[in-house]
């Protein structure tokens, strides 16, 4: 199986950047549920600071390499991982990895909001006070910073005490969002992150995207082609497990170098 890999330029720090450089890397990574092999020697350099977007037919693969990428996958019966998933240097898969402490740099956005059932407030200090023991007043500075980074704080923040399933879909997910940033991690895996939203809160979570670019290092499956282009810096489209094709959003959309990956853009499968 073809797999073009071609060199990502790493840049170093972009002022604003929460922390120096941590990147995500795949070599001849591999997933397995037991004899299923859902990801099949994939070969990727994650860049740091920009949006990568993982995209390709359903099935193919997309969130198992995601949830790789922060373990979320350790508790599958019969999942087991070849190759090497690196970030930051360290071996995800090694035998010292701290998870807990992966989980933090590493946070997560799922497909439906996933709010806990407790007051918007307590969804952000929640996270936050498991990892660390702050004091009152930093535990609301937190909550405060982290809702504006998600754009959410103008909405709510005369209603901090009410229950967060209160709030609209959209809402929501950019408060799982806010919960994801409070713990100041350095990537951010989001799964179809809008497949449950209408268009507006979609464009919202989109805007949110953009800002965060450049802070954050990104890495969203989509299913929605259109969000791929609009959102992303690179793209890696996945088939059948393979790497098909990974490079600059604006040359995989445009100039494809693959039969497969064009076939899939002109819809004429997935
Ligand atoms: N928990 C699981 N146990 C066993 N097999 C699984 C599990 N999750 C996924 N799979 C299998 O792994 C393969 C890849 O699934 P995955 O969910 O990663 O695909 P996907 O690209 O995210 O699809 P979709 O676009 O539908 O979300 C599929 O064959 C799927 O059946
Ligand atoms: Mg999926």
């Amino acid at each position: 199986m073809m797999q073009s890999t071609p060199a990502i330029e790493r840049s170093p720090a972009p002022a604003g950047a929460e922390k120096p450089e941590a990147h995500v890397a795949c070599l001849d990574f591999s997933f397995f549920y037991g004899d299923n092999q859902a990801v099949k020697n994939v070969t990727l350099d994650i860049p740091s600071y920009q949006v990568t977007a993982i995209i390709g037919p359903s099935g193919c693969g997309k969130s198992t390499l995601l949830r790789s990428i922060n373990r979320m996958n350790d508790l599958i019966p019969g999942g087991r991982t070849a190759g090497k998933l690196l970030f930051d240097g360290q071996e995800v898969y090694g035998p010292r990895l701290d998870v807990v402490a992966l989980r933090r740099r590493i946070g997560m956005v799922f497909q439906k909001p996933n709010p806990f059932p407790k007051s918007i407030l307590n969804n952000i200090a929640y996270g936050r006070r498991l990892h660390d023991r702050l004091g009152k007043g930093e535990l609301l500075a937190t909550v405060e910073t982290s809702l504006k980074r998600a754009g959410l704080w103008d909405e709510v923040k005369d209603r901090l005490d009410d229950n967060a399933l209160s709030l609209s879909g959209g809402q929501q997910q950019r408060l799982c969002i806010a919960r994801a940033l409070a713990v100041d991690p350095e990537v951010l895996l989001m799964d179809e992150p809008t497949s449950a939203l209408d268009p507006r809160a979609t464009a919202r979570i989109e805007d949110l995207i953009a800002e965060l670019r450049g802070r954050y290092t990104i890495i969203i499956v989509t299913h929605n082609m259109q969000q791929a282009a609009r959102v992303s810096d690179l793209t890696a489209f996945l088939y059948e497990g393979n790497l098909i094709e990974y490079g600059q959003t604006a040359g995989i959309f445009t100039k494809p170098r693959e039969k497969r990956t064009e076939d899939y853009m002109t819809g004429r499968f997935g």
